[in-house]
This record gives structure tokens, C-alpha cells and sequence, in this order.
């Protein structure tokens, strides 16, 4: 079914292109044909068909929502750098787990509606295992691309049975963002060490609230919803310590420091307090370090960034293609250049995302504009990266994990029913 036509588009920068038969008009019928290409003529062509070389394929993207210019710049970009195709981002929520939904629904259908879709890394691997996507081997293969050329937790979330489905859009780790203008020095290389507890934590942002024109002391996501699996992951020491953790967070959401309705808060209304000056620490993913260049009140230069007291839980999200796409040549050509060198630049300089290309680490560019990668305490959370619970049902285990927690942190439960939930969901 699927034929494969390599048209050399000699005008453009591209030095070679896989194009899709699939698209509507084939391409030599409406030309006027060159003599040596015969088998146009051979095609029925439509009549009222206008000028096939100058149509593009439109590939849809379905990503989530951004709030820095990162994701249009890389669609913009690859729009520019050639002439085959024409990529649609549809804008998705920013919910993971709505996002999921969504999603799924689509794949379960059949549908062909996206052909490029970018998956959280909590359940990429579950949409390779249902076989809604396509196992990328072999284009990566022929493209001489390499899994030890891209950030190793991502392509090893991308991974199932042996095969690779998915290349990083980018990963995430969890980070302390705090503001140095109003911390001391002191507390703030306690932070950077990572040497700290979450109830120092709360002592400190309790102490800060209202310095420098903060109308909160913290911000992080208690909202129910997969954030607020990532918060507990960190509370919980990686799970370890599921009784500490609960009583730690909360402590924090009782403490005054915190804003009255914080287990409504997700990423975005913790960026929003952050960047807008309105609080001290906020724990939230890389990308936030952009928005505070993006739209920020306060600047790059007033901010640090710590490991979290009990790791720093690792997220992302991965590219895969649709199996039902119409266009998988255009779907990857599309990945590999998000992907790559060159999306993935865009990505961290415009977006502060941390690069999934391991090259791009080292380029001058990058490192001169985001200075966040070089920061001790990035660094220091890097190097002590936690995971959310591993379960062949990981939605299932994610729900009434956050379904617990959320009950006890807004006084719905008591502590010991909320650690049996979760405790008996994490053997699952
Ligand atoms: C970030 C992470 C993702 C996580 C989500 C939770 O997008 O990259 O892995 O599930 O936040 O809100």
C-alpha cells in the first residue's frame, strides 16, 4: 500500500526529501512534463488540478499548549526550510492527562487527523504497546541517527519491545526557582547545595513572603492532575517515604506561605505568579526560565534555580508518528528536524527547554543564551533525578495516586487512608 516517491527538489536547500504518494495530485501529472518523464502521462490526471509543485502537503502537529514562542518558532522554522510540506500545529490543552484523553480518543477511532503527536513520557510507552504508533528504526537508520545522540531517560520512554517509536521533544526535570534579589546569600547556597528539607523550605518561604514586592511565599502544583503525581513524587523522595511526604506538602499548603488555593494551581498558574513577581520560590519544569524572558516582569537576572529537597522528578514529552498518517514521510521529516540540531536550538534558545539532542548541549548559542543549563543548581538537579512510580497500568496507578493525595491535602481525608491508597496503588 504504502509507495514511497523520491522527487528531487532541486531549487531548495533540502539535499534530499522523502515525499508521500499519499498526497492528493501526483506531483509530475499537472506539470508541464519534462520529455524524459513518461510515466506522468501515464496517470489520469485531473483536470482542474492547478499546479501540483507549488502545493504542500499540510501535516498536523498535535502539541500542547506553550507558553514561551519556542514551539511556533520550531514549526515556523521547518515551515521555511523547505517547500514539501506545511506543518499545523493544533494547539492542545496543557493537561497531560486531558491531553491524553484527547489523544486517545483520536487513535482509538482510527483517525488519520494527526500525524505528528507529541506524548507526555509517562504514557508514550502505552500508546507504542496499543500500536498507535509507528516503530522509527528504520528511518532513523536511514538517516544515520543514532539512540546515543538523544537524552537516554527520553528514548528509553520511547522504547518498547525492542523498538524505538518516539525522539524527545524535550525533557523536563523538576527545579526550585527562587528569587535571589530577595533570599540571602546563605539560604540560597543551602538551596543550590540541595542540601535542605521541605520543612526548611516552608520556614524560608514563609519568612520571604511579602519581601520584594511578593504577594506569596511559594508555588508549585496541587492541583489534581498528573502535576500534582510529579509534586508528590518530589515530596515523597521518590516514593520512598509516602507518609513524610504527604505530612511535608501538607504542611506547606497549610502554612500560610502558600496561596489559599494552591491545590487549584497547575504549571501554568505557577509560572504566571512566578514571572509576574507575585512569589518567592516556585517549583515548575525548565521551560519556565523562558517565560520569564518571554513575558516576564521580573528578569533572568534576578532568579536561581535549586534541586528540589527530595530529587527532582524527571517528565518530557516525545514525538511520534500517527500509525494511521497519511503522510508518515512528511510526519518524520518533520520529527527528525524538531529533533535535531535545529529544532532543538530553537527549542532551548527560545524556549529554555533543556535540549534531548546531546549535541545541542554543547552549542555556543545555546549555552551563551540560556544560561540556566550552566547554573550549579540546575546542575546539582540533574544529577538527582527521580521517577514516577514504573506500573504496566501507570494511568490507573497515576489517578488514584492523585485522587488520594489531593483528598488529604484539601482535608477530604484522613493521613492513614490516603498512604494505604497510594501504597496499594503503587504495587500495582
Ligand atoms: C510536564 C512534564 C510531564 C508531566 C507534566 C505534568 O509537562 O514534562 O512529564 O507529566 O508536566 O503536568
Amino acid at each position: 500500500m504504502k509507495r514511497f516517491l523520491g522527487i528531487l527538489l532541486s531549487a531548495m536547500m533540502l539535499l534530499s526529501l522523502m515525499a508521500g504518494c499519499a498526497a492528493p495530485a501526483p506531483v509530475a501529472a499537472a506539470e508541464p512534463a519534462p520529455a524524459a518523464e513518461p510515466a506522468a502521462a501515464a496517470e489520469p490526471a485531473p483536470a482542474a488540478e492547478p499546479a501540483a509543485s507549488t502545493e504542500r502537503v499540510v501535516i498536523k502537529f498535535a502539541a500542547q499548549g506553550d507558553s514561551t514562542p519556542a514551539t511556533q518558532a520550531v514549526v515556523d522554522a521547518y515551515n521555511a526550510s523547505q517547500e514539501a510540506y506545511t506543518v499545523e500545529w493544533v494547539d492542545m490543552t496543557n493537561d497531560s492527562g486531558a491531553m491524553r484523553e484527547q489523544i486517545l480518543t483520536s487513535m482509538q477511532s482510527g483517525s488519520s487527523d494527526y500525524d505528528v503527536l507529541s506524548m507526555d513520557v509517562v504514557w508514550a510507552g502505552e500508546f507504542a504497546a496499543a500500536g498507535y504508533i509507528e516503530p522509527i528504526d528504520q528511518l532513523m537508520k536511514a538517516d544515520g541517527l543514532k539512540v546515543s545522540q538523544f537524552n537516554a531517560g527520553s528514548m528509553t520512554a520511547g522504547n518498547y519491545n525492542a523498538k524505538q517509536y518516539t525522539l524527545p521533544f524535550f525533557p523536563d526535570l523538576g527545579l526550585l526557582y527562587f528569587r535571589k534579589d530577595v533570599v540571602s546569600a546563605e539560604d540560597a547556597a543551602k538551596l543550590v547545595s540541595g542540601d535542605y528539607t521541605y520543612a526548611d523550605l516552608t520556614a524560608m518561604a514563609e519568612t520571604y513572603k511579602g519581601q520584594g514586592d511578593t504577594t506569596d511565599g511559594i508555588v508549585f502544583q496541587g492541583k489534581l492532575g498528573e502535576c500534582l503525581v510529579c509534586n508528590l513524587t518530589e515530596y515523597t523522595n521518590g516514593w520512598t517515604d509516602v507518609e513524610g511526604g504527604l505530612t511535608a506538602m501538607k504542611a506547606m499548603v497549610d502554612s500560610g506561605a502558600a496561596p489559599a488555593d494552591i491545590l487549584n494551581y497547575a504549571e501554568g498558574e505557577t509560572a504566571n505568579s512566578f514571572v509576574k513577581g507575585a512569589s518567592v520560590f516556585a517549583r515548575n519544569w525548565p521551560y519556565q526560565w523562558g517565560v520569564i524572558a518571554s513575558e516576564g516582569t521580573i528578569k533572568q537576572d534576578q532568579v536561581d534555580v535549586a534541586p528540589l529537597p527530595g530529587g527532582s522528578t524527571v517528565g518530557g514529552w516525545l514525538l511520534g508518528i500517527n500509525k494511521n498518517s497519511v503522510n508518515k514521510e512528511g510526519a518524520w521529516d518533520f520529527m527528525k528536524f524538531v529533533a535535531t540540531a535545529e529544532g532543538q536550538k530553537i527549542m532551548s534558545v527560545q524556549g529554555g527547554y533543556l535540549p534531548g539532542f546531546n549535541e545541542t548541549l554543547k552549542d555556543a548559542d545555546v549555552i551563551a543564551s540560556n544560561a540556566m543549563l550552566s547554573m550549579p543548581g540546575f546542575q546539582n538537579a540533574l544529577a538527582t533525578t527521580i521517577s514516577r512510580p514504573v506500573s504496566a497500568q501507570y494511568s490507573k496507578a497515576a489517578d488514584a495516586i492523585m485522587n488520594a493525595g489531593h483528598a488529604y491535602l484539601s482535608g477530604g481525608s484522613e493521613l492513614a487512608a490516603a498512604v494505604s491508597e497510594i501504597e496499594a496503588a503503587l504495587q500495582n
